[in-house]
């Protein structure tokens, strides 16, 4: 089973979330040996679910607060997530660039989504980041180098297998590492197919419903 986890970021309405099932619901239905994880925002979360409720389609939040509750406007907590969606993304690299999230906030919404039952998939470029870690159970770590997001450049197969034999050995344990940054259709088997490599993080290409779809297929093929 390999991971196909699409990161929507601030994108999307209400209505493009009914359209991007409606199109691609029967691919993501039959793709066989998958995991996929739909991250839309906040708010279409409960659009999303309704579409995905008893398919094995999963949701993730792609944040959470590192606090538990109280006077943090605009935040949303792992409290609030729990049994809205299964995974959450934790330190993505846009959270790292805009919201300045470093070292003890990536390590408390950690410490958050285990409390709640949401499985972390921790967002890293360097190995040194993982130092945050001090839970491996249902962790799901994504090496994705700035340099390879939204840009069309994704790192070399061998250089994502490498970090992700790295990252393992640095944490003692063989967890997912998942490779995110310019995946496509075109691209995702060179990744996929490692066997160090145990999925995919995608953005821009899992936004038009045809695009993931080709995604998916050429995934599961
Ligand atoms: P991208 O984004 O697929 O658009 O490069 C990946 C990510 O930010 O997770």
């Amino acid at each position: 089973m390999k991971y196909i986890i699409a990161n929507w970021k601030m994108h999307k309405t209400d209505q493009a979330v009914r359209d991007f099932f409606a199109v691609s619901r029967e691919v993501l239905l039959t793709a066989k040996g998958l995991e996929i994880v739909i991250c839309p925002p906040y708010p279409l979360i409960p659009v999303a679910r309704n579409e995905v409720m008893g398919t094995p389609i999963k949701l993730g939040a792609q944040n959470l607060s590192g606090e538990e509750e109280g006077a943090f406007t605009g935040e949303v907590s792992g409290l609030q997530l729990e049994g809205l969606v299964d995974y959450v993304l934790v330190g993505h690299s846009e959270r790292r660039k805009y919201f300045h999230e470093a070292g003890r906030e990536i390590a408390n919404k950690l410490i958050q989504a285990y409390r709640h039952d949401l499985k972390p998939v921790l967002c890293f470029e360097k190995i040194e980041e993982l130092a945050v870690v001090n839970e491996t159970k249902g962790l799901v770590l994504a090496y994705e180098p700035t340099a390879a997001i939204g840009t069309g450049e994704p790192d070399t197969p061998e250089n994502a297998v490498s970090i992700a034999s790295q990252a393992k050995a640095s944490l003692g344990v063989d967890v997912p590492v998942l490779y995110g940054g310019s995946v496509t259709s075109a691209n995702v088997r060179e990744f996929i197919t490692r066997p160090e490599i145990a999925g995919i993080l995608v953005g821009g290409a899992s936004l038009d419903p045809q695009s993931f779809i080709d995604l998916v297929r050429a995934a599961s093929s």
